[in-house]
């Protein structure tokens, strides 16, 4: 994501410590409101630290082992104006169980507050192996912010088939509920997000605040709280599949996960407008071994973020734009450590972009980003197609620190297209005292939109290799390796 302010910004890391620092007790406040105060408090935080599936104890009310589908005794009666949708939800002769929230109660009108046969929908589902939670087809359901939490019966499908629609801007936002996200998933395992139908973020309302950027009288930004909910965050979970859904117009961060294990993203339509403020497609921090595949994401911020934390990610087969670009970072913010390794990028497009594939660290960190690789990516219309920016800083007044985030082992391969002559399209801006080492090109080709050529390319303490020759040429690439790159202890990563 950009920020847009240094207020903002610090807003933004209290958001943060305070998303960590209480998301238990959220949860758990949650969780009573509608099941009777099952977990203490010291459960959580077990089951939190453990990656493995931690069973649920046995319920006597519904988690039989052949689960039937709730009987039509225990459903509210049927609505005889609802669609005759509502009695065929589904191939449910072959479907382990379904629980379709109409059989909950939803009435999916698109106005009247489904959150309460979501939730119940949920509580049912969660204690069946391999259930699958349906939000049928032909309906509009409006839900207010919920924290879907586990841990669950593996195997788990939440299946949006209709459409899910948050509620309409911070005026229609329940007092009391989160702003910071709108559905979140939480301590799950082997948990499925896939439909046919689509999520709907209703950001206008958001994005139009006197906080955010030019939207204040006359153009002006205002300052005070600027708090917008991410659409879907997935936190503490692991083993996760999310596909086929479309995304759109998110107040915030469309996707958010962090704290994840093992994550599947494919066949993704994700879609906000290019004004849209801090609408990141996908952010992963604290999160490894993913793969993002097949996916469309247009929308004002980075497509595709990747924050401290995240290793073994492989993207591939995604169109960008308009958007931000590909970007790991912003690294290292306030002095912190942030690794990043083993990052792969391959076969995308990236298209009306105000950068390409980007790499932005802040002065002061420390840490490493190794391993990354950008393979045949496509530009079209691009700014800063190929950027490393170890100077970000958002009030241009940001000191130049000793240390830095060490950057290795980076290579841009058979990355072609045409660039936005506004700035140059390759960038290599590394830090002063810790040199970016090992920067593999070939076969970089790229050539204005339109206008004249711009033959600047910038390389500031850079090291690497040209395997073939670059388009616009780059001469600023210093060969070998530095003789030190700082105190190594430094940039260990673990
Ligand atoms: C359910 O699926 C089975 C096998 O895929 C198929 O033979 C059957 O016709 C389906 N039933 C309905 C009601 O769609
Ligand atoms: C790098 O990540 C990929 C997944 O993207 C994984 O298959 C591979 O094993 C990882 N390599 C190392 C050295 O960890
Ligand atoms: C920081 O270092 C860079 C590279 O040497 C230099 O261009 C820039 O002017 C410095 N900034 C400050 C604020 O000293
Ligand atoms: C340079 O980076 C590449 C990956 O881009 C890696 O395969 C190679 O081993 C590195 N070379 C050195 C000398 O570290």
């Amino acid at each position: 994501m950009d920020f847009h302010g240094g207020l903002f910004f610090t807003g933004i890391i209290t958001i943060l410590i305070v998303q960590y620092g209480t998301n238990v007790v959220l949860v758990e406040g949650r969780h009573h409101l509608h099941t009777s105060k099952k977990h203490k408090s010291g459960e959580s935080s077990k089951i939190a630290d453990s990656p493995v599936y931690n069973a649920p104890s046995p319920d006597s009310s519904s988690s039989s082992s052949d689960c039937p589908p709730p009987s039509d005794d225990d459903a509210p009666a049927d609505d005889p104006a609802s669609p005759p949708e509502a009695s065929d939800p589904g191939n449910s002769t072959t479907s382990p169980c379904i629980f379709n929230v109409v059989d909950f109660g939803a009435v999916g009108d698109g106005s009247t507050d489904d959150t309460a046969a979501f939730r119940a929908a949920w509580k049912e589902a969660c204690q069946a192996q391999s259930s699958v939670l349906l939000a049928p087809s032909n309906y509009v359901f409006l839900i207010t912010s919920t924290i879907f939490s586990g841990p669950c019966q593996p195997g788990l499908v939440f299946q949006v088939d209709g459409d899910l629609m948050a509620p309409n801007g911070p005026d229609c936002w329940p007092k009391g509920d989160s702003l910071q996200q709108w559905l979140v998933f939480y301590r799950l395992n082997d948990m499925t997000l896939t439909g046919t139908g689509t999520i709907e973020g209703n950001g206008q309302p958001w994005w139009d605040l006197p906080c955010k950027p030019h939207k204040g009288p006359h153009g002006s930004t205002l300052p005070g709280p600027c708090d917008s909910p991410a659409l879907i965050r997935f936190f503490l979970s692991s083993n996760l599949v999310v596909s086929g859904l479309r995304i759109q117009n998110s107040p915030k961060f469309h996707m958010k996960f962090d704290g994840c294990e093992g994550v599947i993203i494919d066949r993704l339509s994700i879609s906000s407008p290019k004004l849209s403020p801090n609408t990141d497609g996908i952010h992963i921090e604290n999160t490894k071994s993913v793969g993002i595949y097949n996916s469309v994401i247009a929308n004002g911020d980075d497509c595709i973020s990747i924050g401290p934390g995240c290793a073994n990610v492989d993207i591939e087969s995604v169109t960008c734009g308009p958007s931000h670009g590909i970007s790991i970072g912003s690294l290292g913010v306030h002095n912190s450590q942030a690794c990043v390794s083993n990052i792969t990028v391959r076969n995308a497009i990236i298209k009306e972009s105000d950068n390409g594939v980007r790499i932005k660290t802040w002065q002061g960190g420390t840490g490493s980003v190794t391993g990354i690789s950008f393979d045949n990516i496509q530009m079209d219309n691009v700014r800063n197609c190929v950027i490393i920016d170890q100077y970000y800083c958002l009030t241009k007044a940001c000191r130049n620190e000793t240390s830095a985030v060490y950057l290795s082992d980076v290579s841009f391969r058979n990355i072609k297209g045409t660039y936005d002559v506004r700035s140059p399209p390759i960038h290599f801006a590394c830090s002063d005292t810790v040199a970016c080492t090992n920067i593999t090109m070939s076969e970089v080709e790229l050539l204005p939109f339109e206008g004249e050529l711009v033959d600047d390319p910038f390389c500031w303490n850079a090291y690497g290799i040209q395997e073939t020759l670059t388009i616009p040429p780059i001469d600023c690439l210093l060969d070998g390796f530095p003789e030190t790159v700082g105190e190594s202890s430094l940039y260990e990563c673990h």
